[in-house]
């Protein structure tokens, strides 16, 4: 089965949904805004005035981060129109993700959220811009638009995620279910191979749909250090795997089940995000950087000190991401027990102690 068959966060609005555990995905959006805000006003100034403006979120899933950025990023060229004292331009908005993705949340209830706010922003001071919001199902790993349409994509947390799970993977990975320290270097290779692949396709595919001097800001779950095994990424699937072998070691999970899975994700180091992106050719990099974000995060932030409770929303967070994949090759009903050892497992290692973090690149380019 291919990953794009399978990949898509818990949609709805419950309680497991990635509507309501996300918030640490949105404060990875909030810190890099600095870097969005000046893309986006460097683009509009180059544009001299433009008619139209066409943007992308790539990767938009469904909750409260799909259309976080687009509003920000209207609100800034609303902003902008006005200190030139220029009419605003008629805004395009794309909305991708895979097709499982749960885009009837995002038009039921994300869209008319993002046009109320729109609305009351622009009503407030005498004008409203035509925004045309409209989805577009399918892989980034393919083409999406058509050619030398956009003048602007984003994209925040999607690009870990591979295309497919190298065969390597698949046969010599054993009980482990990522990049481990006791994974062979073969698996470790063709993990990063496979994202070598990926991301050089993401990229030629968007040198075809941006315009000349368009701009691209991605944010991809990654690591600061060169090691593919730093704990920086692979610690959270180590854990996740402890969880698995307990529930083999109880009988509830067959053990071929467990060596036959695995996750599709590369997180990669800003040095082999640069290498690609030089490499692929199209695009010129305005900034690299990397942010660090603490596991604690995840949670609400009203527990007292040293609480446990907000690593349960480590867990949360996890299990509205990767719960499908699971479910596809575990079965729906190992999930309520998987996730109750995993959350104990996070809450008894950070209890003594250890303060892991989330590492994020973000990666600025401009059309050349
Ligand atoms: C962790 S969510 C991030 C969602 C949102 N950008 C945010 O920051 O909260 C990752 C999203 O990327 C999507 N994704 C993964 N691979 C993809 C692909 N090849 N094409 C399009 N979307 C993909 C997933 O379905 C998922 O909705």
């Amino acid at each position: 089965m291919e990953v794009k068959q399978v990949l898509h966060m818990n949609g709805g609005l419950g309680d497991t949904s990635y509507a309501n555990n996300s918030l640490l995905q949105r404060k990875v959006i909030s810190m890099t805004k600095p870097i969005t805000e000046e893309a986006i006003t460097e683009l509009y100034i180059s544009m001299n005035a433009p008619k139209n403006l066409c943007m992308a979120e790539l990767g938009c899933s469904s909750g409260p981060n799909t259309m976080v950025v687009a509003t920000e990023l209207v609100k800034m060229v609303l902003k902008l129109c006005r200190t030139l004292g220029q009419q605003p331009p008629e805004f395009q908005i794309h909305l991708n993700d895979l097709n499982g993705n749960d885009f009837n949340s995002i038009f039921q209830v994300h869209l008319p959220m993002f046009q109320l706010e729109l609305q009351d922003h622009e009503t407030s001071r005498g004008r409203v811009s035509p925004c045309f919001v409209s989805a577009v199902p399918g892989s980034f790993y393919g083409r999406l638009f058509p050619s030398r349409t956009l003048h602007f994509i984003h994209s925040s947390y999607s690009l870990m995620w591979l295309s497919k799970i190298p065969k390597e993977v698949e046969l010599l990975n054993k009980d482990n279910i990522y990049m481990a320290s006791a994974s062979p270097r073969q698996v470790i290779d063709a993990y990063y191979n496979q994202f070598r692949t990926d991301f050089s396709t993401f990229l030629r595919c968007r040198s075809e749909e941006v315009v000349s001097g368009g701009r691209m800001v991605l944010t991809i779950l990654g690591r600061k250090s060169e090691d593919a095994c730093s704990k920086d990424c692979c610690y959270l699937w180590e854990l996740l795997a402890l969880a698995l072998k307990q529930m083999v070691a109880e009988g509830v999970i067959e053990e071929e089940k467990l060596q036959s899975f695995n996750i599709p994700q590369y997180t990669p180091s800003p040095t082999e995000v640069r290498k690609e992106v030089e490499k692929e050719g199209s695009f010129s990099i305005d900034h690299l950087e990397t942010l660090e974000i603490p596991w604690a995060a995840c949670g609400k932030g009203h527990y007292p000190a040293g609480a446990e409770d907000r690593y349960y929303d480590v867990g949360s967070c996890m299990r509205s991401v990767v719960e499908p994949l699971l479910v596809q090759h575990f079965g729906a009903s190992t999930m309520d027990p998987l996730f109750d050892k995993y959350s104990k497992i996070l809450c008894h290692r950070m209890a003594n102690g250890e303060e892991a973090k989330f590492v994020s690149v973000t990666v600025s380019m401009t059309r050349i």
